[in-house]
């Protein structure tokens, strides 16, 4: 009888593991390269480019990509350098001012874009995606993809 519901409750605890297995740390960078490079750098993690972004001592992660119309934050040029300003990033396409914690749009959405008549600005108001960041006693940055 007693060996009857083991198979049971090891199929419990086998759906609870592959839940928590979810999270996928990944060092991103390390504090002092973050620190050499101004603050921002992009790191591909998981398939995706992330923004590592120093603001005030402390470090987060957000989408390179952004919310209005997929463009990267900081890019490779001179045309794609996002600002950091009042905790935000800002994208340099239109203006969109994300904060850097939640991921939330503050202010106005895409107020360097036309409000054109039938379209609006192309999309609705979306926040960026955000990432859990932690940094290592060894200075190791590393990113919850
Ligand atoms: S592409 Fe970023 S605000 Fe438009």
């Amino acid at each position: 009888m007693l060996t009857a519901q083991r198979p049971a409750l090891f199929a419990a605890r086998s759906r609870a593991a592959t839940v928590k297995v979810h999270a996928s740390w990944q060092k991103a960078t390390t504090k002092s390269a973050l620190q050499a490079a101004g603050g921002k750098l992009v790191a591909e993690l998981g398939g995706q480019r992330v923004l590592i972004v120093e603001d005030a001592g402390e470090v987060f992660a957000v989408s390179n990509k952004c919310s209005h119309l997929g463009l990267p934050l900081q890019g490779k040029t001179a045309l794609f350098t996002a600002t950091i300003k009042d905790s935000c990033v800002v994208c340099p396409a239109h203006n969109t001012a994300f904060e850097l914690a939640s991921g939330e749009v503050k202010g106005e959405w895409c107020p360097k874009f036309p409000n054109l008549p039938v379209v609006g600005k192309l999309s609705e108001k979306k926040p960026l995606p955000v990432f859990k960041v932690r940094v290592s006693e060894g200075g190791d940055v590393e990113v919850d993809v």
